[in-house]
């Protein structure tokens, strides 16, 4: 009886398990999450990207990025921002190292701590930061994001591993970080055009720079590398040369021209992904449709550790 009761005990807790997972799964983002709940939520969140950007015209490059890294490793559960007593989390490990824009995140947070208590998700937060690091980049294109993702409670540097790595010319390779996560070749193409902004730092690069480094590297855009890294590994190279704060399709030019600082960004000039690339670069307005469109796809990858909206986002709420 005894047995019978505990084997029973063990089945509920599968079912509760089960169901929480489904829950999380069948939840649905929804457009205007806030209008009710908080409805300073996305103005709020675009007047500090907007402030950030006054400051710095570089940060929406590096907000950009941040939602990313949440997305792909865990889903989009802010989980980027937490940090550990062990200090093992996501944002220790080595793809980390560049990652900034979390300053801007508390200020978001506090207005909106002030505004409406505990009510917007810190993954709420990095997706409307992507998007208006966009519309201030572009000087006004605004995509709607829905919301209600839930913040995470996990966050591990070991699991960092879905992010792609730069050191990656096969375009079948690459895709793989992609299609593992039910997104397209197509959506890898369209969102390393956010590669159309920021930097990366030579110490990611530097190794296709040496003598007997990547022959398919334009050899003139190679030399200018070599002077602007002068063998220091935090100096830093624009990933779009020569456009680095136009969110334009130039990026798409540049790996035609094979004139990309990192490998990965090279791999899509193959023939697998040559079509899109070439449609891409002559048509801004389609890029940045079809990049909002990803955008709002990448912004729907779910993790399984939903937990209460954080009231710090660098801390989980207990
Ligand atoms: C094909 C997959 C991708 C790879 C391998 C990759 C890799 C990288 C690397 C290595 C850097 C430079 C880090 C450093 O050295 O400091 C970087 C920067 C950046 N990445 Fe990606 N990335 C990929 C896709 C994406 C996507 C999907 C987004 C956003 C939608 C994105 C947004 C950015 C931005 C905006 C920067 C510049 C950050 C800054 O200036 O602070 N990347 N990426
Ligand atoms: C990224 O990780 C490195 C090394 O693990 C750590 O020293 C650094 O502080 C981290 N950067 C951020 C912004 O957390
Ligand atoms: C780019 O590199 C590829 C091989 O890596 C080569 O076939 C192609 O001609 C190069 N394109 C330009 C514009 O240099």
């Amino acid at each position: 009886m005894a047995m019978k009761r505990g084997a029973t005990a063990a089945l509920w807790l599968v079912a509760a398990v089960a169901g929480m997972l489904l829950h999380a799964d069948a939840q649905t983002l929804v457009y205007k999450y806030y209008a009710q709940k908080c409805p300073a939520a996305e103005s709020i969140v675009f007047d500090e990207v907007q402030k950030a950007w006054n400051a710095d015209r570089s940060m929406p490059a590096s907000l950009l990025r941040l939602h990313f890294h949440d997305c792909f490793v865990n889903g989009c559960d802010g989980s980027v921002l937490l940090e550990a007593s062990d200090g093992q989390a996501e944002k220790n490990a080595q793809p980390n190292l560049s990652l900034r824009g979390y300053d801007v995140v508390d200020r978001v947070k506090a207005r909106l701590e002030a505004t409406c208590k505990q009510t917007v998700s810190c993954a709420d937060i990095l997706a409307y930061a992507a998007r208006d690091s966009v519309r201030v980049m572009t000087g006004g294109y605004k995509y709607e994001v829905p919301g209600g993702r839930p913040d995470g409670t996990v966050s591990r540097a070991s699991m960092t591993g879905d992010l792609p790595p730069p050191k990656q010319r096969n375009v079948d390779q690459l895709a793989r970080y992609f299609t593992s996560k039910g997104l397209t070749v197509d959506d890898m193409v369209v969102l390393s055009g956010a590669h159309t902004l920021g930097v990366a730092r030579c110490g990611t690069f530097g190794y296709r720079l040496t003598s007997d480094g990547d022959k398919g590297m334009d050899a003139a855009f190679r030399n200018a590398l070599r002077k602007q890294c002068n063998y220091n590994s935090n100096n830093v190279a624009a990933l779009d040369a020569g456009s680095e704060y136009g969110f334009d399709t130039s990026y798409y030019a540049n790996v035609l021209a094979n004139r990309t600082v990192l490998e990965s960004d090279a791999a899509l000039n193959s023939p697998r992904t040559l079509a899109r690339v070439t449609q891409l670069r002559g048509n801004q307005a389609l890029f940045t449709s079809s990049f909002a469109a990803a955008m709002v796809k990448m912004g729907g990858l779910r993790g399984g550790y939903a937990g209460k909206v954080r009231d710090n986002c660098r801390r989980v709420r207990t």
